[in-house]
């Protein structure tokens, strides 16, 4: 019995320091700082952490007023992701939540191919998913919005994400 626990003691202790993380490891899971002070009205960033896009948008005012005229056609419900007046800065992890591309950011209130009513957004151009500013999906086949990274605002000019 002794015998035995010795054993698995000595062979414990290498399995264990193998499961510490590398350097690298954790540079990958750190959380990553963005400047929003630099990031126009209209303008969006691509920050990336733990290998995935991050979109950081720094809303319009214009599109804030526009994002409750798409309530109707927005198919996932779940709306604690717009912006509000007081806080102007969307932060979305920018992948598709149908087969994860990239979705493309067309902030312009105009006609498009794909939506002769488009008022600002996100397009995804592989199977044609429309999202709103805010990352809320208006038309599949992507099934929900575009997922929100875990993120806190250090100050009024800098977000932490991750
Ligand atoms: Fe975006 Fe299919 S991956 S619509």
């Amino acid at each position: 019995g002794l015998m035995g626990a010795v054993t698995v003691a000595a062979f414990a202790v290498p399995f264990l320091s193998a499961w510490k993380p590398s350097e690298k490891a954790k540079a990958l899971g750190a959380s990553v700082k963005f400047d929003l002070s630099k990031l126009q009205p209209g303008a969006m960033a691509i920050v990336e952490w733990r290998r995935t896009p991050i979109f950081v948008v720094h809303q319009t005012q214009e599109a804030i007023d526009n994002l409750p005229k798409l309530n109707d056609k927005v198919t996932d419900q779940a709306n604690e992701i717009l912006p509000s007046n007081e806080k102007k800065f969307t932060v979305l992890k920018g992948v598709c939540t149908h087969l994860s591309c990239a979705p493309k950011y067309h902030p312009e209130i105009e006609p498009k191919a794909w939506d002769q009513e488009w008022l600002g957004g996100f397009f995804c151009p592989c199977h044609g998913s429309h999202y709103d500013t805010s990352g809320r999906i208006r038309k599949g086949p992507a099934p929900t919005n575009l997922e929100i990274p875990k993120y806190e605002f250090v100050n009024n000019n800098t977000i932490k994400i991750g």
